[in-house]
């Protein structure tokens, strides 16, 4: 090898931020021939469930800055028309090791950002082994791809579902409160949180485990169970009325989805072998959204539903610490948007619903 290309290898390498075995970067030729022509390194990325919510969020952040977005989601609720046209999708589910393993050994992503799941409360109590089969055995399997090619792990954890609730919790919560998760969700989170410690103990693999409040904003699937601000926005754009399940003054921490994204691509050279919640640290109750969103439909009230935490709220100090970062978007100004956002695909469905990169004003 010339000594001029040895010197362009490692300068690469050393770009990328990779710490294994160099020669993986070179089986994706089409890095190595845009590397090549421009001197540009062109970092890969893979998203797991970057067709959903924040996945497709923080692909159109990661694009905008020239990364090389791989996407991994088997659309079991995520959609297509939220993938962006610059990114590669991947159609494979996190519970195929094999074919986890071929797309990131092929494409050697400089980080993945973990965010597949089975997200849903409810149907996790359902069918709690289908739960444990994608947010245990599914993160396990995006762990070992991750060792096999060196990449970083971001891991999408959550806060209320995991630190449940009981006497003598802080709210807000600070990271170092013992989880008591109350939901199989929960536990299944933390099951895979514990397999992010133990390949950062074993392996010395950089994983971060970012702890989420509630996250709304815009192209948030106001259809599903989840979601209540997409939910709200619908209903109040039909004219129908909200329901609202028990007295609506529970309260979650409501984090705006391009704050969120912040705080991943923060996680992307912060926070190794940390847990960080991504909050507000602020209460907010569902009565206090629906005054937000200026409804003037009354609600109609329904039973309370059983397993639902009563108050939930995340302290952020360690997240302006290590990452650097706090919430910006007040609260108002983000349920405006995601009206705005819900608005528009309401307006023309089949179109790509816009992220919080298209919401601008207040
Ligand atoms: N939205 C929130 O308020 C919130 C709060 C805390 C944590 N989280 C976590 O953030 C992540 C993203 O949540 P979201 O709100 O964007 O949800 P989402 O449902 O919109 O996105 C999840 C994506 O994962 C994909 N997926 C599910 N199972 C899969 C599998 N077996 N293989 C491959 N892909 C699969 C889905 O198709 C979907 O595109 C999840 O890990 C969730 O647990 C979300």
């Amino acid at each position: 090898m010339m000594v001029r290309e040895r010197h362009e290898r490692t300068a690469f390498v050393s770009d990328v931020r990779r710490t294994h075995d160099a020669h993986r970067h070179w089986h994706n030729d089409a890095l190595k021939v845009h590397y090549e022509a421009t001197g540009d390194p062109m970092t890969s990325v893979l998203i797991t469930g970057g067709a959903g919510f924040i996945g497709s969020n923080l692909a159109d952040s990661l694009l905008a800055d020239g990364y090389d977005v791989h996407i991994v989601d088997n659309l079991s609720t995520g959609s297509v028309t939220k993938i962006p046209t610059g990114a590669s999708f991947h159609e494979v589910d996190i519970r195929d090791a094999a074919g986890l393993n071929e797309i990131a050994g092929t494409i050697a992503p400089a980080t993945i950002f973990h965010l597949a799941a089975q997200a849903d409360v409810r149907k996790a109590i359902e069918n709690p082994g289908f739960d444990a089969d994608v947010n245990v055995i599914g993160t396990l399997n995006v762990l070992e791809a991750a060792h096999a090619c060196g990449a970083r792990v971001v891991f999408s954890s959550t806060g209320g579902a995991a630190y449940g609730e009981y006497p003598g919790l802080a709210i807000p919560t600070p990271e170092e409160s013992e989880p008591r998760p109350m939901s199989h969700y929960g536990m299944s989170k933390m099951a895979g949180e514990g397999y992010c410690g133990l390949y950062h103990r074993l392996y010395g693999l950089d994983v971060v485990v970012l702890r989420l409040g509630n996250v709304y904003g815009p192209r948030q699937d106001p259809h599903g169970e989840a979601g209540v601000v997409a939910i709200f926005c619908a209903r109040l754009l039909e004219g129908i009325a909200p329901t609202v399940f028990g007295d609506g003054l529970q309260t979650r921490d409501y984090v705006y989805v391009g704050d969120v994204v912040a705080a991943f691509r923060a996680a992307q050279t912060k926070g190794v072998g940390q847990t960080i919640n991504i909050g507000w640290g602020q209460e907010i109750s569902v009565l206090d959204l629906l005054d937000g969103l200026g409804a003037t439909v009354q609600p109609v009230f329904a039973p309370a539903r059983a397993g639902e935490l009563q108050r939930s709220a995340l302290a952020n100090a360690r997240a302006n610490d290590i990452l650097g970062w706090s919430p910006e978007m007040p609260l108002a100004h983000g349920l405006r948007r995601t009206y705005a956002s819900i608005a528009v695909t309401h307006a023309n469905p089949s179109a790509r619903p816009p992220g919080f990169l298209d919401v601008l004003g207040n």
